[in-house]
């Protein structure tokens, strides 16, 4: 399939080699578009990491960006998302990005759209880029990842990047902890096992901290944000009994004193900064399996030779 859209549809050997090829570009490696191509980038929600770290893959491999800004696109007249997108694919757009807001968004698309689309995150469904460049970043640091727990923490139910990470952190052999206030535990999610906070901060190799989804919350938290941080957030006391080697990983935006202290954001252990890093090699990766895909399909090639 051309499309990436989530990391269950990826095997094991695939999201290997797409984190030996983002390592390959993290030291290095050059690779250009062999043709003139197009990509758009559709965001439907705000994104600050995603999008500039797309952006800034795009150009490292010499891809053609087309502007797109959703609020000042014809969606704001009602066009729908598959016809914004087959638009795009008429004029001869080669691949899309699109983060979207609905959950699954890309089922009505996958069979329908011949353009390789990368799932950039769905509403509460998958993040498989975030998902990859958390992943590049534990592999760097312990080389493998079956016998590594790994505590996610916070918000569950409404995180994508829980759903996509304990999914796939479960096949390559780690053990998923969850740690979060009953009202966001996610039933349908059985691929970790739920634990007091305390308990996970000191069996955890790996602590990956979740932002509360304020914007996806029907009620408003019944926590104080004070009260949260020392409930549910990762306190300098807490820190203190982390394992020597364990790190901290958060897919940000950060809620600092939240979900995390603000001076462990930094800290040593962190990798917050190296996640973001990791994130512009993935989206290299991801782009150029999604470049040569495209490229058999041909559309980037529609009605014009250079
Ligand atoms: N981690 C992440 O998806 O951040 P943005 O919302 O800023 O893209």
């Amino acid at each position: 399939m051309a499309h990436l859209l989530t990391l269950t549809d990826l095997s094991l050997a695939e999201i290997t080699s797409l984190l030996d090829e983002a390592e390959e570009f993290s030291e290095g490696k050059y690779w250009r578009a062999p043709e003139l191509f197009f990509v758009a980038n559709l965001f439907f929600e705000p994104s600050t990491r995603t999008k500039c770290s797309f952006e800034v893959a795009e150009r490292k491999l010499g891809l053609q960006v087309i502007p797109f800004d959703a609020d000042m696109s014809s969606v704001q007249k009602g066009e729908t998302l598959y016809d914004t997108i087959r638009t795009l694919e008429s004029i001869g757009v080669g691949a899309v990005v699109v983060r979207h807001p609905e959950d699954q968004y890309f089922e009505a698309l996958r069979d329908s759209i011949a353009i390789p689309i990368i799932n950039a995150g769905d509403g509460c469904g998958h993040h498989p880029t975030q998902s990859l460049l958390d992943l590049m970043t534990i592999r760097q640091e312990f080389g493998a990842f079956r016998g590594l727990t790994v505590a996610i923490v916070g918000d569950i139910r409404h995180s994508r990047v829980a759903r996509s990470n304990a999914e796939v952190l479960t096949r390559l052999g780690a053990t998923v902890l969850f740690a979060s206030p009953d009202e966001w535990k996610d039933d349908t999610n059985q691929y970790g096992t739920y634990v007091d906070l305390d308990e996970a901060v000191q069996e955890a190799d790996v602590i990956m901290l979740l932002r509360i989804q304020h914007e996806r919350h029907e009620e408003k938290m019944g926590l104080a944000r004070k009260q949260y941080h020392e409930r549910y957030g990762l306190t300098v006391e807490r820190a203190k009994r982390m394992k020597d080697r364990s790190i901290i990983l958060h897919p940000a935006p950060v809620n600092r004193d939240v979900e995390i202290a603000s001076c462990l954001v930094e800290c040593m252990q962190s990798r917050i900064f190296k996640q973001m890093e990791n994130g512009v090699y993935i989206r290299m990766a991801v782009l150029k399996r999604a470049v040569e895909r495209g490229m058999e399909n041909g559309n980037h090639l529609k009605k014009w030779q250079v």
